[in-house]
C-alpha cells in the first residue's frame, strides 16, 4: 500500500500528472485510487469525464454519517478509482482538515496505490495527508529562460516542497513537464536537480498539444492517445515510479533463497489451530 503526493507550483501539471500515473499504475494491474486534494479549485475528475459530482470529498467531510466509498467513482475504461472534490463555493468553506486525514486513511487502505493531487505551491490544503503517504513528487515546468534564470527558480520551488517533504519523511522525486524544443539543456538541469539539490529526477515529459486536447476530452491521455509523445513519457515516468516503489518489493520476491526463506519463516510463525479446533 503506497501513496504518492503530487505537488508543485500552479499550472506545472500536477493534475495531469496524478491522472496519467493513476493510468499508468491501473494498467499494470494495481488497484489504484486518484484523489483531488485541491479542496479550492477542483479538477483531477474532468481528467475521467466526471462534472460536477453530487457525492464528493466536500460532502464526505461535512457529512460524517456517509460511506467514504459513495464518493468513489470507477472509470471504466482505465480502471482508476477517483474521489472527486465540488467546485460549490459553499462546499470549500469550514473544511475539517482532521476529518480529511481520517477520510484519506480510511479510503487509501483499500488500494495498492493511491496518488493525491494538490493545490498550487504550500499545499496547505492536503497537508494533513502527508504523514499517510511515503512518496512525493513534484511537478516542475521549465521556463523559456536563461539557465541561470532556471536554477534560481528550481532552487526555490524545489528546495522548499522537497524539505516539506522530507520533513513528514516522505521520498522525494521530481517530474520536469512541458520541456519544448526551445527550452533551456535538459540534461543540464537533470544534472543540476540531482548533483546540487539533491533529488532524482523521475521523468521528463515533452510539452504536447494532445495533453490540452485529452483532457478537455475527459480522458487522461494515456488512454485518449497512448502513442502521443507524452504519453509515452508519463508512461516512462510511471515505469521509473513502479521500479522505485515496488522494485525492492520485486527482487526480494524475485530471489529463490529469499523466497525460500520467507516460506520457511511463515511456517514457523504461522499461528497453529490446535486439532479439532480449526475454523
Ligand atoms: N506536457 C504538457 N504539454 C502541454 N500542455 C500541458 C502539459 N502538461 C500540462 N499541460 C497543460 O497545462 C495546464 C495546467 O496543467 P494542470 O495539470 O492542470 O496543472 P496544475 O494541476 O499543476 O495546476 C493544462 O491546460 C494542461 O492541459
Ligand atoms: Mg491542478
Amino acid at each position: 500500500m503506497v501513496s504518492i503526493i503530487i505537488t508543485g507550483r500552479g499550472g506545472a501539471g500536477k493534475t495531469t500528472m496524478t491522472a496519467n500515473l493513476g493510468a499508468y499504475f491501473a494498467k499494470k494491474g494495481y488497484r489504484t485510487l486518484v484523489i483531488d486534494g485541491d479542496l479550492y479549485l477542483p479538477k483531477l475528475a474532468f481528467h475521467f469525464g466526471i462534472y460536477n459530482p453530487a457525492y464528493n470529498l466536500h460532502t464526505l467531510i461535512k457529512n460524517p454519517d456517509m460511506r467514504v466509498v459513495e464518493a468513489v467513482y470507477h472509470d471504466v475504461k482505465t480502471g482508476v478509482d477517483v474521489l472527486p472534490g465540488s467546485s460549490r463555493l459553499y462546499d470549500v468553506l469550514d473544511l475539517d482538515q482532521k476529518r480529511l486525514r481520517g477520510i484519506v486513511r480510511e479510503i487509501q487502505s483499500g488500494y495498492r496505490v493511491t496518488i493525491i493531487d494538490s493545490p498550487v505551491g504550500i499545499p496547505f490544503d492536503t497537508i494533513s495527508t502527508f504523514r499517510l503517504a511515503q512518496y512525493q513528487l513534484i511537478v516542475i515546468e521549465i521556463e523559456r529562460c536563461p539557465i541561470h534564470t532556471v536554477h534560481r527558480m528550481i532552487e526555490n520551488e524545489v528546495m522548499k516542497l522537497k524539505s516539506l517533504g522530507e520533513a513528514y519523511g516522505l521520498k522525494v522525486g521530481v517530474v520536469i513537464n512541458k520541456v519544448r524544443e526551445s527550452s533551456p539543456n535538459v540534461d543540464d538541469i537533470v544534472d543540476f536537480l540531482e548533483a546540487t539539490v539533491d533529488v532524482p529526477v523521475v521523468g521528463v515529459v515533452p510539452f504536447d498539444d494532445k495533453v490540452p486536447e485529452a483532457t478537455n476530452y475527459g480522458r487522461p491521455l494515456l488512454d485518449y492517445d497512448s502513442r502521443a509523445r507524452a504519453s509515452k513519457a508519463f508512461s516512462e515516468t510511471g515505469e521509473v515510479m513502479n521500479e522505485w516503489i515496488f522494485g525492492e518489493v520485486r527482487r526480494e520476491r524475485g530471489n529463490p533463497l529469499r523466497r525460500l526463506y520467507n516460506a520457511l519463516l511463515s511456517l514457523l510463525t504461522r499461528r497453529r489451530v490446535p486439532a479439532g479446533k480449526e475454523f
